[in-house]
This record gives C-alpha cells, structure tokens and sequence, in this order.
C-alpha cells in the first residue's frame, strides 16, 4: 500500500496537529517576507484603529496557510470564524455567514477557487463596501435589498490562484501572498520544536533526515516525525538514524521525500510516453489518480526538485528527473521543453 498524504481524519490525529500548530508568532518559523508585510498590515490597521483589509494565501498544500489565519486573528484579538469554498454550496449558505459575523471577526474561507460564481457575486460587495445584496422574489417583481454587515476581515486560502477570477483577486486590497516551501534548516527547527512538544528525544541526524524527506513542507515533516515515532515505540527501537531510515522506506518515502505516486507520475511519463510531454489528462488516467491531486499535491514538489516541467504541449520529466529514478538521461533534444 502507497502512502500519499499526512493523515487529517482522526480526531486524536487533529488534537496533536493542533498541539504542533505555533500559537504565536516567534514560533511561526519561515516565510519571513509575508510575516513582516502581514506585521505591517496589522498594526498599520491597529494604529489607525481600523478593521485590516482581505488577504488572500496561496501555495501548495501543507505550507501553513491556516496557521497564519489563526495567528492574524490572534493578533487582531479577533475571533476566527472557518468554513472552506466546497462548504458554502448556497448564496444563502454565505448570507447566513455574513451576517453572523460578529464586529472585527475574521472569516477564514479555505479552498476559496471553490466557491461557484454566483457566490463570489455576493462576496463582491461584501468584501468592498461591506454590504449584502439580497434579492427578494423572482422575475419582474424582485427586488434587491442591501444589508450592511458588522466590520470584518476575510482571509481566504488557495492551492490554486489560477482557478481564482480576476475580480475576486483584486478584492483582496489588504495583499496576496505566495507561501514557498521551506529551507531544511526550517524544517529541521520545526521538527525540533514538535520534538519537543510531543516529547521525542531525537537526535540531530534523525532530525535532518526527516527534513530532507519532508517535501519542504512542515506538515509533511510533522506526519513524518510522528510516523517515526510510532515506528519506534512499536518495534522497540531508539527514534535513531536507523530506525528513521526504516520507518521512511515502510512509508515508501525515498531520499528526496518522493512517495510512490510521485515516482509513478514520473515512470509512466518516461515509460509510456517517451518523458513526455504528455497532458494531465493523460498521466490522471494512466495512474487513475484525480487531476486535481496531481496537480495541486505531486506537480509542485516535482517542479521544485526540478523533475518535471509544464509545457504548453504538457508535462515532461526532466533529466534530473530521469537520472532520479535510474532511467538513462535523455538526449537533448528529445525533452520537448
Ligand atoms: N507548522 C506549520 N507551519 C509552521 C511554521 N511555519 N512554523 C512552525 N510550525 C509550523
């Protein structure tokens, strides 16, 4: 059995990741450029005594997009009010939202390129001029009546910017920002510090590899730490560079962090289609894997290994990308980038 993705179901599971989810901001390590642009915002906002302006996150997944919410709405003493684009199905679903918000909240909306357009109609006004526009009755008869909703500040969440439409982009006046994944020496101090929180005693070396492994992504480093562990109190082992090793290849999780899905976009490119290019269509139903995850969760940590390309033919692996899985290195001109 592959293993893919950290484990989000259970209810324990949350209660640790939350434990290891930073409360303040000197433990929220990385992304150093938005945590001063957000600094800056919020007590530019303070200093004037006015609500913040929207701020939209984007990145691949796992970076820390809610961690930040949670930490903006704290430092706003600002309660944090969280649903996700799939959850609003409705106009109505987001009225009642809006208008339950209490004065200075922030509204968290996660997975927002998910939110249908007739929804995103509603959250024009919303997030400009602090109204809802409701429209009473159909056909000739309807009539819009605006309500004013209390001061708010919405941080919306993205894997997928390129799904957002330009208007609701440009809404977000406060900032858009682009988390990047994460230095080893990052992650290495997030590790050390969730080490500390859950009570494992690990050594360095374990620590940098776990890091290595960890697609540059706290959450994946998390889940990993955590699978280590479990590993080592199962068997009995110290959580040492040996047992770190084992548990990673039971994981099937190589030296580059790549898990089994990631190593099969890249063999079926080379495989059954010559390293491409070859188009996401193409590689979802070779793999019976949803395009979305390919995507928004493999995709980016390819592309930033420097594996794999998008092209405007498609996807095509790249020789480090070839050289990584032990296939000959391809000539040049048959990579079609
Ligand atoms: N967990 C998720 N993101 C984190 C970060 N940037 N620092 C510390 N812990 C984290």
């Amino acid at each position: 059995m592959a293993t893919q993705s950290p484990d989000t179901g259970a209810r324990s599971t949350k209660t640790l990741d939350q434990a290891l989810r930073p409360a303040h901001w000197e433990h929220y390590i990385g992304q150093p450029v938005i945590k001063e642009n957000l600094r800056i915002l919020l007590s530019a906002a303070r200093g004037r005594e006015q609500q913040p302006e929207h701020v939209l996150l984007y990145g691949p997944p796992g970076l820390g997009k809610t961690t930040l919410a949670h930490l903006i709405s704290k430092e706003m003493s600002a309660s944090l009010r969280s649903t996700s684009g799939p959850a609003i199905e409705r106009v109505g679903d987001l009225a009642s939202i809006l208008t339950n918000l209490s004065p200075g909240d922030v509204l968290f909306i996660d997975e927002v390129h998910r939110l249908n357009r007739a929804i995103e109609e509603v959250l024009y006004p919303a997030m400009e001029a602090g109204v809802l526009d409701i429209v009473i009755g159909k056909g000739p008869s309807a009539r819009t009546v605006q309500l004013e909703l209390p001061p708010f500040t919405l941080i919306a969440a993205t894997t997928r910017i390129s799904l957002l439409s330009a208007p609701l982009r440009s809404r977000f006046s406060g900032g858009v920002f682009r988390l990047s994944y994460y230095s080893e020496p990052e992650i290495e101090e997030i590790l050390r510090r969730s080490a500390g929180i859950l009570g494992i005693e690990v050594d360095g070396e374990s620590i940098a590899e776990i890091a290595r492994r960890s697609r540059a992504t706290p959450r994946t480093a998390n889940y990993l730490l955590k699978r280590c562990r479990d590993f080592s109190e199962v068997n009995g082992e110290a959580l040492d560079i040996k047992t770190v090793r084992k548990a990673l290849s039971l994981l099937e999780i190589d030296e580059m962090g790549l898990n089994q899905i990631d190593r099969d976009i890249i063999s079926v490119l080379i495989e059954k289609y010559g390293g491409g290019p070859a188009g996401l269509k193409t590689i979802s139903a070779a793999l019976s894997e949803e395009e979305a995850t390919i995507e928004e969760v493999h995709e980016p940590y390819l592309m930033q290994l420097g594996f794999l390309e998008r092209t405007p033919r498609g996807r095509v692996v790249t020789e480090k990308g070839h050289v990584h899985l032990g296939f000959a290195a391809p000539k040049k001109q048959s990579l079609g980038l």
